[in-house]
């Protein structure tokens, strides 16, 4: 059987390790990058579809990147800012841009038949402004306190824009999803959760529950399932655990 390989960024991250895992389980090959000093755990390591890049995405040349997306199939990144000091305020202040933006324009240097996928680990806090997605006045408020005080919000919103006005809908060479869940929590199971177009709870002020296992088993399915792809290809789909 021919695999097809899947690029993960953000591998050794707590969504990324579950993401690589569900792939793995499901036959595909994955590539990973990871920066020295994080590690995957020995379980995944020690699989053979699995080839880990021991480098930082964030210093990687776009000469050596595109060689590593050649031959993928799909890229997803689960890129997040650490929650330390450095992380939130330090440089790469633009990391999930960047490594979105980067990885797009390496796959635009290869030649595919079909376009390849892309799936963005977003958040609810992310307003999808191709759809009239309605907040209220104080969470407008506090969004523009955050896309002005916490680099790593505005981060977010970047890397989904430049998903959904630079690549936009009808790109031949990518497709993409922007995921978006809402308060990250740790489970030990994949459970039931809903996928909603926009969220139907506020972001800030009454946020709900989605674990890291569904977000990662729902990138999972994107990647492998053509009639999932299909239905939410080019949108931000919002995730959280069924109450
Ligand atoms: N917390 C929430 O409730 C929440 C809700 C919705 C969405 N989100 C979003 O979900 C995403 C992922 O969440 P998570 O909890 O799975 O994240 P996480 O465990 O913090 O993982 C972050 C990943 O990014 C990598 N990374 C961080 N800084 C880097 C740098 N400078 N260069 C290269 N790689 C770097 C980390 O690598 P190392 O292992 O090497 O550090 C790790 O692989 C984030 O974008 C976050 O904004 C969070």
């Amino acid at each position: 059987m021919k695999r097809d390989t899947t690029l993960v960024v953000g591998a050794s991250g707590a969504t990324g390790r579950l993401l690589v895992e569900q792939l793995l389980r499901k036959g595909m090959n994955v590539r990973a990058i990871v920066r020295a000093g994080s590690a995957l755990p020995s379980h995944l390591l020690s699989h053979e579809n699995l080839t880990v890049i021991s480098a930082s995405i964030s210093d990687m040349p776009q000469a050596e990147l595109t060689k590593v997306v050649a031959g993928c199939g799909s890229f997803v990144s689960c890129l997040g800012h650490n929650l330390s000091f450095k992380g939130i305020l330090g440089k790469p202040r633009r990391l999930v841009t960047d490594a979105v933006r980067n990885i797009c324009q390496a796959v635009s240097q290869g030649e595919s038949d079909r376009p390849l996928k892309f799936v963005l680990m977003n958040t609810t806090g992310n307003i999808n402004h191709d759809l009239n997605e309605v907040v209220s006045v104080g969470q407008k408020l506090v969004l523009a306190l955050l896309r002005l005080l916490v680099p790593p919000h505005a981060d977010n919103e970047q890397a989904a824009n430049y998903l959904r006005l630079k690549v936009g809908q009808d790109n031949p060479q990518i497709e993409w999803v922007a995921v978006r869940p809402d308060g990250l929590i740790n489970e030990g199971q994949v459970a039931d959760y809903e996928l909603h177009a926009s969220p139907t709870r506020s972001a800030i002020f009454n946020a709900g529950k989605t674990s890291r296992r569904n977000v990662a088993h729902f990138m999972s399915e994107l990647i492998t399932e053509e009639g999932l792809w299909n239905e939410w290809k080019g949108q931000m789909p919002v995730i959280y655990n069924t109450p």
